[in-house]
């Protein structure tokens, strides 16, 4: 997937779909059939349906398999913009992106936080400011392998290999650009134990009982199918392995001083996530979803950060940083879909980032789930 933010430049934009033109074209010519592949997309897919009816232009459609529609959705995210012509350009002449294949199992391409550089910092600050708290209890022995499942821009990553130098990483994400960076990051911090590799968590190409201990840190909430997820990394542990899975819980935000606008600004999170295939209230489901996946000897273990200005560090990387920030990154699409008025959407803000001053304060829950294979 390529992702540009607002701020790249025009004439790169414009070199982009100048070359892409050509590729799109002879498929966007087969009109009957993207006509075809287009209905079976609105009815094998409610979303796509929403998709379609809202951006009647922005979708392109092939079919190129007898039973199956791809789509690629060529919207407007704002406020950053989700583009997928240039993996399609890459990958024309085979399959569009799995995020193109519709079914219930895959990530919806309106994942609710981009892929934007403002979005990658910010999961940096996140896992920065969460190091101690999330990780310290996650070592894996010396010579175990381990599968880090949507590694993204490898900010958990780093703190893995860090924290557990002898043991191999494999980290994954459908993302070929956040994986670059990723790697980026690894290299740049000096890690020899972890390689990286474009991969599907439900088309995983691993074999059977190949890994040790497998981690996903905030994915699942992501996905519209976080039961099969799970049961497709149940295939890839070896008997007696771990998971490992870090989820949080958007209804677990609690703050003072209290404000109706920004609880309003967090539920617009939180549906707009549903909307798009996730579920941000998933920590709470983290046991059941587990143990019903097969996973034997689950554990769950929330913890709570709590922020007030004698924890400095806390109130500037989480309040401000990790967990305001995620809600004004949905700013434009709230206000767009009507789901607040810009006036109510400001104050709400506003507000979640006066409980970042001096007489504020701010709680919020994550969770940690273990279980065995
Ligand atoms: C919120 S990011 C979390 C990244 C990282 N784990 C962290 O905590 O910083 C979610 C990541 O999951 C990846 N992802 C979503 N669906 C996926 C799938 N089906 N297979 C592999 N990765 C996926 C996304 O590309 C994205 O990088």
């Amino acid at each position: 997937m390529v992702l540009h933010s607002p701020a790249r430049r025009p004439a790169a934009r414009n070199r982009d779909r100048a070359r892409l033109t050509s590729h799109t074209a002879p498929i966007a010519s087969c009109a009957s059939s993207a006509s075809a592949a287009a209905a079976r997309a609105r009815s094998a897919c409610p979303r796509a349906a929403a998709a379609v009816r809202q951006h009647p232009t922005r979708i392109m459609t092939r079919h190129d398999r007898k039973d199956r529609a791809y789509v690629t959705l060529v919207a407007t995210q704002n406020p950053y913009e989700v583009d997928l012509w240039g993996e399609h350009e890459k990958r024309a002449a085979s399959t569009l992106p799995p995020h193109c294949l519709l079914g219930e199992n895959l990530m919806s391409v309106d994942y609710v936080h981009g892929y934007s550089t403002k979005e990658s910092a910010r999961l940096t600050d996140q896992a920065t400011t969460l190091t101690e708290l999330l990780h310290a209890d996650t070592l894996y022995p010396p010579g175990s392998l381990v599968l880090e499942v949507g590694c993204g821009v490898g900010a958990q990553t780093v703190i893995l290999a860090g924290n557990s130098p002898r043991a191999a990483f494999k980290s994954i994400d459908i993302s070929a650009e956040s994986l670059a960076e990723a790697r980026r990051q690894a290299q740049e911090a000096g890690f020899t134990n972890v390689t990286f590799q474009q991969a599907d968590i439900f088309d995983l190409p691993f074999l059977s009982a190949h890994f040790d201990h497998v981690f996903v840190c905030f994915v699942l909430e992501h996905l519209p199918n976080p039961a099969g997820a799970l049961q497709a990394l149940l295939r890839v542990l070896k008997p007696g392995g771990s998971i490992t899975v870090i989820e949080g819980d958007h209804g677990s935000a609690y703050f003072h001083p209290d404000s109706h606008h920004a609880r309003r600004a967090i539920q617009c999170l939180i549906d707009l996530q549903r909307q798009a295939g996730g579920d941000s209230l998933i920590g709470r489901r983290l046991y059941p979803l587990l143990a019903q996946a097969g996973y034997r000897d689950v554990y769950v273990s929330p913890r709570m950060v709590y922020a007030d200005a004698g924890r400095p560090a806390l109130v500037d990387g989480f309040t401000r940083k990790t967990f305001t920030a995620m809600v004004e990154g949905v700013g434009e699409q709230a206000v767009d879909q009507g789901l607040m008025d810009e006036a109510s959407w400001a104050a709400g803000i506003r507000d979640l980032y006066r409980t970042a001053k001096d007489d504020g304060t701010f709680c919020y829950t994550f969770f940690k789930a273990q279980g065995l294979r």
